[in-house]
């Protein structure tokens, strides 16, 4: 196995997004949430409120309120329903009454601790709190760590469309602590593996192939190479984000399988499919899409199915509407934040480590959702 480990695991790895004054760092390995040198670069405000949910606040919430003491006077917290479909209006506003009940000002440094559900809507709250309060991630999820944490995607979902409310707003700093992932269940790793597979076909065919060849490992939370994956993947989060901060162009590729993926976990049902197993099998969908545009061949969509499957995720897509199967995809789909004027763009790639937007004929897009169905 080839594993790059410059540093003993002891160090954190530390990656750094370039956005000028919203610059800031990622760390990553093993402790990190629990280590107060982690939280320099938050503001040394009076207060600070951990926003969490029911799962993992019995898990952490203890050891980070103990390690923010040493920083805050007075640290607050919240603990939301835990699941997808409390990615709500209704979620968002416990946060909002929380602080200000605790008469909260406009210096209080907000904490996400959990997963992308989680850090997605402290990320909202904070963008939106007295128009902007300082806040902090520490990822608890692989997903998170690889993905939702890193970038300044805040959101929550619609019952028409998901993440379809929400703003940009960065954080001050990303704390991945690859030893909470221990306590992650295994549906829920392979949900955040789909992110990182993700990353080798629209950046980086090399770092696709290690995957290949460490998936055991990774699912066997083997530390150094998950801390390889996480940091492989926000480097090139990373470098798209400060190209591309609010997804005019380019950004848009991070979103391979998404088109579809959204598409399945809105029709299944928030929740019923992780967002990570949706993404899995629409990456799936998007490399049959990309044959059918002559851009791969078959063999590659193979390859890439073999790997979302090593994962541990479906690849074959849902039945989401007994009769109208296709029109109720279509139809999901037209709510897409990459629609323009009603027609539907797909994140495409080349088999060589590039990708890009591309709307589709809608016979095609017909087929790829009739064979992904029936597992053709
Ligand atoms: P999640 O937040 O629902 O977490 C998954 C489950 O794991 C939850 O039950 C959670 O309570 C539990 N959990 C979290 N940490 C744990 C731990 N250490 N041990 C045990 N259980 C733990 O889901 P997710 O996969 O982290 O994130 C998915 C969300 O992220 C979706 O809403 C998606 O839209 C969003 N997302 C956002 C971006 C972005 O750029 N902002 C990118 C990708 C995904
Ligand atoms: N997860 C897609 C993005 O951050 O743009």
């Amino acid at each position: 196995m080839s594993v790059p480990t410059a540093k003993p695991l002891s160090q954190p790895e530390v990656i750094h997004i370039d956005l000028g004054e919203r610059s800031y760092d990622i760390l990553i390995g093993p402790e990190v949430a629990f280590n107060a040198s982690g939280y320099v670069a938050a503001p040394k405000s009076t207060t600070a409120v951990v926003v969490t949910n029911t799962t993992v606040a019995p898990l952490y919430l203890d050891r980070l309120l103990k390690t923010l003491s040493m920083r805050h006077k007075t640290v607050h917290h919240v603990v939301l329903p835990d699941g997808e479909a409390y990615k709500t209006w209704d979620s968002l506003n416990q946060i909002f009454t929380a602080l200000l009940e605790k008469a909260c000002d406009r210096k209080t440094v907000l904490y996400a601790l959990g997963g992308g559900v989680v850090g997605d809507m402290t990320g909202f709250a904070a963008a939106c709190y007295m128009r902007g309060v300082p806040f902090v991630q520490v990822p608890t999820t692989l997903l998170s760590q690889v993905d939702s944490s890193v970038g300044g995607k805040t959101a929550i979902n619609h019952p028409a469309g998901k993440n379809m409310i929400g703003a940009f707003y960065q954080p001050e700093v990303v704390l991945c602590d690859t030893d909470v992932l221990r306590t992650l269940p295994e549906r829920e790793l392979s949900a955040g593996l789909a992110e990182v597979i993700k990353y080798g076909p629209i950046a980086d065919m090399a770092f696709l192939e290690w995957v290949e060849q460490n998936m055991a490992g990774l699912r066997s939370m083997d530390q150094a190479r998950l801390v390889h994956a996480i940091r492989r993947s926000c480097e090139i989060k990373a470098d798209v984000v400060s190209k591309d901060e609010r997804e005019g162009g380019l950004r848009a590729i991070l979103n391979f399988g998404h088109t579809f993926g959204h598409a399945i976990e809105a029709g299944m049902g928030y929740g019923n499919w992780l967002h990570g197993e949706a993404v899995g099998c629409g990456m799936v969908m998007g490399a049959l899409l990309s044959h059918k545009l002559g851009l791969v061949d078959m063999a590659f969509v193979e390859r890439l199915k073999a790997v979302v499957k090593a994962a541990g995720l479906p690849v074959v897509a849902p039945v989401i509407d007994e009769r109208q199967n296709v029109e109720r995809y279509l139809a999901l789909m037209q709510n897409d934040k990459k629609s323009e004027a009603g027609q539907i763009k797909f994140v495409v790639v080349d088999g060589q480590g590039s990708a890009f937007v591309k709307s589709a004929p809608g016979t095609m897009v017909r087929e790829v959702i009739d064979e992904s169905c029936s597992g053709g």
